[in-house]
Formats: C-alpha cells, sequence, structure tokens
C-alpha cells in the first residue's frame, strides 16, 4: 500500500534534460516524463491509450508526445490531440498528466489525485544549489520495500554497527544516545547529541580529535530525511546540560543531508541522497571525500536491508520484536498507516457520493 496524495522524488533536476524522454516506475505506476520548451517538466503515464505501448518508445514534438506505434499524439495535460487516420479525437482520449513540480534540485510528482496537488507540501531540502553549500549528489536502487528504509534512517543506533567502519567510526557514541522525537504535521523531527565521537578523516583533524555533534533530523512522509549536523568540541553538549545548542554556540563544522526515498514498487525502491558542506569552513576535496563516504556507508545500508528483505520474505509470518530504539521508526509507521487509511476511507466515500475516486484513469 502506498500514499498516493504525496509529492515523491523522481530524480534530480540534472537527469532530465532539454530533449529527451526519462522513464520511471513509481508507486508501481510507469510513467515518462520530460521538459518542455520552457524547461518545465512533464510526467505523464507511459502507457498508451490506444494499444498500451509505451510512450517512451514515442517521439517530442514541440511540447507534445507521439506515440510511435500508431501515432497518437499527446499534449503535455495528457489529452490526445491527433488520431492519424481520424478526424475526430474522443474527448476522454488521452493519459494521465501527473502534477510535477520542480525544486532545490529535485523532480518532485504528486502520485494522486491532481486536484490534492499542494506544492506547500513540498519538503525544502536542505542547502541544495545554494551558493553558500558545496553540494554533492548521489542515488541508489534498493531490492526492498521503502518502509524498510525508512526503518533504518528513524533508528541512526545503526550507524555503531552497519557503518562501524565508515560514519560510526569504530565508536559507540551513536548507539548510546537517545534521541528526542517531536511530532510534526506529516513526520517527526529526531534530535540527539553525539557525544565524544571520533572525527572524519577528511577534517585534517588529528586521529585521536573528538567532537560532540548536535544531529537534528526531520522525517517527512512519504520518507523525505533533512539532517543538519553541526560539530563542536567535545565537553559541549554537558556544558548545555544537553539541550539543543545555544544559537550563538558557533559549530566548527556542519553539514547537510537531505535524502528522499521512492517506491519503484512493493519490493524496490529508490534512494536520492546529497551532501551539502558549509562553503565558509569545508572546501571541494573535503566534500568529494564526504560523499564517497556516504557512498560506501549507503552501500552498507544496501547490503544489510536488502538481506532483511530475502528473510522477511522466506519468513510465513514474520514478526519483529520492539527495542528502545524502534520508537520514531515505529511512530512514524503508525503515521503512515493512518495517511494511508485515511486517503483511502477519502476515496471510499468520494465514490459513495457519486464523486470521481481519486485516481482517475482519463483513457478513451
Ligand atoms: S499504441 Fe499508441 S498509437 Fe497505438
Ligand atoms: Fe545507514
Amino acid at each position: 500500500m502506498f500514499l498516493r496524495n504525496c509529492w515523491y522524488v523522481a530524480g534530480w533536476s540534472h537527469q532530465f534534460p532539454a530533449d529527451g524522454l526519462v522513464t520511471r516506475t513509481m508507486l508501481g505506476d510507469p510513467v515518462v516524463l520530460y521538459r518542455k520548451a520552457d524547461r518545465a517538466v512533464v510526467a505523464l503515464e507511459d502507457r498508451c491509450c490506444h494499444r498500451l505501448a509505451p510512450l517512451s518508445l514515442g517521439r517530442l514534438e514541440g511540447d507534445d508526445l507521439r506515440c510511435m506505434y500508431h501515432g497518437l499524439k499527446f499534449a503535455p495535460s495528457g489529452k490526445c490531440i491527433e488520431i492519424p487516420g481520424q478526424s475526430f479525437v474522443p474527448g476522454k482520449a488521452g493519459v494521465r498528466a501527473y502534477p510535477v513540480v520542480e525544486r532545490d534540485c529535485w523532480v518532485w510528482v504528486w502520485m494522486g489525485d491532481p486536484a490534492s496537488a499542494d506544492p506547500a507540501l513540498i519538503p525544502r531540502a536542505l542547502g541544495h544549489g545554494e551558493a553558500g553549500w558545496i553540494m554533492r549528489t548521489g542515488e541508489l536502487a534498493y531490492k526492498a520495500n521503502y518502509e524498510l528504509i525508512n526503518d533504518n534512517l528513524l533508528d541512526l543506533s545503526h550507524l555503531s554497527y552497519v557503518h562501524a567502519k565508515t560514519l560510526g567510526r569504530n565508536s559507540m557514541a551513536w548507539a548510546d544516545s537517545r534521541p528526542r522525537t517531536t511530532s510534526l504535521a506529516r513526520g517527526l523531527r529526531v534530535e540527539r547529541w553525539v557525544v565524544n565521537n571520533p572525527l572524519a578523516p577528511y577534517l585534517g583533524r588529528p586521529a585521536d580529535a573528538r567532537t560532540d555533534s548536535w544531529q537534528s533530523y526531520d522525517y517527512l512522509a512519504p520518507g523525505v530525511f533533512l539532517l543538519s549536523s553541526r560539530f563542536y568540541p567535545p565537553g559541549s553538549a554537558a556544558a548545555g546540560d544537553m539541550a539543543a545548542p545555544r544559537p550563538d554556540l558557533e559549530p566548527f563544522w556542519v553539514s547537510q543531508t537531505s535524502q528522499a526515498i521512492t517506491p519503484i514498487d512493493e519490493k524496490q525502491s529508490i534512494y536520492y541522497f546529497s551532501s551539502c558542506l558549509d562553503r565558509e569552513s569545508a572546501n571541494e576535496e573535503q566534500a568529494d571525500a564526504q560523499i564517497e563516504l556516504f557512498r560506501r556507508a549507503f552501500d552498507e545500508d544496501n547490503a544489510m536491508i536488502e538481506a532483511q528483505q530475502r528473510v522477511i520474505d522466506r519468513t510465513p509470518r514474520p514478526r519483529m520484536l520492539a527495542t528502545a530504539s524502534d520508537g520514531a521508526l515505529n511512530q512514524f509507521r503508525r503515521l503512515m498507516a493512518r495517511l494511508i487509511e485515511e486517503e483511502a476511507g477519502a476515496d471510499a466515500s468520494a465514490v459513495a457520493n457519486g464523486q470521481h475516486p481519486a485516481i482517475t484513469q482519463a483513457s478513451a
């Protein structure tokens, strides 16, 4: 089950050329995307309403897309505007068009009822494309359900184990820290001090140097992770009674990352991630080193989560044991279940009232 009335990342802006078709499978839907002459991105159902050939094998004609099986032509609205061999185009002939917004170097697609597509619901990715930040990007395909990746990002105690040699830096500081969780409208805020942790080698500090870091992230439906990490000298957390750092307390290093998970289907997902370093304290080489560290670390997550998915698939009635570290992930799973349930309820009542269901296919 997926939450449909939600913005999903379809990719990085640079993955959508000025002239070309890009395909994605999102929430099980085949989607073809392209840019119009004004550079706005169009997302259409990748399935011709005539004989169901993929429109991604078609041809761009200005802002329109022609199916190259029998030549039906579609406007960016999804409406069929030409049928070779006949002068009449039925009013309902067309394919589904998905609302698209390009923001913060990501292309966001609304997978539900277009009438509910509110751009104000799009989370602002941290530092993306901003002059004060050195940004690097990546993506990773998963053979796993997106909720297992949400679980992973909502329990960072795994850094001390899965990432012992990368992000965890052979320390138990992450596993030993207890986060504070606050509810947000469509997500959670998770904050914690990670105390007396070793520093990443690319900071150029002595090998035995330590830091107290304030790690604060928002985790928003359907799976958007916005983390700000601020690094201070050791002792800073205790000096402030473990409260959030005062605004006048200057960190010596700041890092931000925004990450988004988009389900391909129930068993596959795609994961987009960034690394953003404060240009005032970091340089390009450090940005390269950090994204390389992230890639290695996220490969570690990928290996663990795909293996976990395979075990779950082989288990007749999988049951999980809750631990103290599971608080945030269980809260987020309940939130997603409630949003999906509310959406299903709204769809059912719209049908009962004779209105259009939330997801309507305007085919001929
Ligand atoms: S399948 Fe597209 S025109 Fe026939
Ligand atoms: Fe991880």
